[in-house]
């Protein structure tokens, strides 16, 4: 299928946010119930007070396969619109204001190095394995998954997916996220030495056959670039100075990190954490700087703020502009349906498969 991939004309980008604001509500209104907008929480304040449903992936997901809407515009990065388009039906169509909108971390496992890894640990060990795909990957990533009896997670219930997984074999393969896998499974009580990392740049990933027949976890070495802005050193130099300030992270952030903090989830988490907290409380955070600005506007009777000097910025997500989601949405109302996003044939059953497997999880 031939996509129609449209960016904004010149002019757009002059108009004021008042005008903008004007046009995506006609927009809005003209396309009705026929439209639903979904949007991640590291969208900006001016993005995101378009969507019909905020959410973290996993909220997202569920809000994309409950819907009737024949037209969903995902304001989010690419992974997350692919994974909508698996959970709706052939006449329901995802759209995405800039096509280009990505994440660094899902591309850092391609399927042909996953598979490659995948004959190699077989090889070396009869036993069975079960792959996770974190939702932050491609759909031909979750297609492998469906079909070698895997599944998709989140970081909201990556700690389920992973006990699922145990509950059917000896040995997991968690791909891209190192720290996330990493993370979840040693707060399940699963430690470090039961665990390797495959580095496809070495052969073995970089680890001996024992080391491989030993572990009960490979983890492919991903990781998100704005999530290892944070570190413990930190933290250190923090709580010295405050000794009442809570610790929340995202669970993409490093195991050293994840040590020191004092709670970890996925974004919904730590918005519902926050949210709950008694007045007066302390919080540092470790995720987008877009989510923690809008904590810190929404809870002024806390005090919140980003554990870092400076503010960790998500650059995809930011791709998505409110100039690109009016085009898009006035795209929509003339019939052109633009920035349309459609996961191959070929990968679409498999990869349902692996999701529904989380979507069925008990959590
Ligand atoms: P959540 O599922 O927690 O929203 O995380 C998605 C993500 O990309 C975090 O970097
Ligand atoms: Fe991907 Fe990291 Fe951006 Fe999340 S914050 S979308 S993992 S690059």
């Amino acid at each position: 299928m031939n996509i129609n991939i449209s960016f904004p004309p010149d002019a757009m980008r002059n108009l004021s946010l008042e005008e903008l604001d004007a046009r995506i509500s006609v927009a809005k209104s003209r396309l009705g119930d026929k439209l639903l907008i979904l949007g991640h929480h590291y969208q900006s304040d001016e993005v995101i007070r378009y969507a019909d449903h905020r959410g973290d992936s996993f909220g997202l997901a569920k809000a994309a396969a409950q819907t009737d809407a024949e037209y969903i515009v995902f304001c989010g990065v690419h992974f997350m619109a692919e994974t909508a388009d698996i959970l709706t039906s052939p006449d329901q169509k995802v759209f995405i204001p800039d096509v280009t909108a990505g994440c660094s971390l899902a591309d850092c496992a391609e399927i042909d190095q996953v598979e490659d890894a995948w004959k190699i640990i077989h090889a070396l060990g009869a036993c069975r394995i079960t792959p996770i795909t974190y939702v932050n990957s491609g759909a031909d990533l979750k297609a492998f998954c469906g079909r070698n009896g895997g599944l998709v997670c989140t970081s909201s219930n990556a700690k389920a997916a992973i006990e699922w997984a145990l509950e059917r074999s000896e040995k997991l393969f968690f791909f891209p996220d190192q720290h996330l896998g990493r993370n979840t499974a040693f707060k399940m009580g699963i430690p470090l030495d039961e665990m390797v990392v495959w580095d496809l740049e070495k052969p073995l990933g970089g680890n001996t056959p024992e080391d491989i027949q030993k572990a009960k976890i490979i983890l492919w070495d991903g990781y998100c670039c704005v999530h290892q802005e944070f570190n413990a050193a930190y933290v250190k130099n923090l709580r010295k100075k405050d000794s009442s300030i809570n610790v929340i992270i995202h669970p993409e952030c490093n195991f050293e990190l994840a040590q020191t903090a004092d709670y970890m989830g996925s974004t919904a988490y730590i918005i519902r954490v926050i949210e709950e907290s008694s007045a007066g409380t302390r919080w540092a955070v470790a995720t987008e700087k877009n989510l923690v600005n809008r904590l810190k506007n929404q809870y002024s009777d806390k005090h919140i703020e980003i554990l870092q000097s400076f503010e960790p910025f998500c650059e995809t997500m930011a791709k998505i502009t409110t100039v690109n989601l009016c085009y898009q949405l006035e795209q929509l109302v003339q019939g052109n349906l633009i920035n349309q996003v459609v996961v191959e044939e070929k990968y679409c059953k498999e990869a349902l498969k692996a999701v529904n497997r989380m979507l069925g999880l008990k959590i």
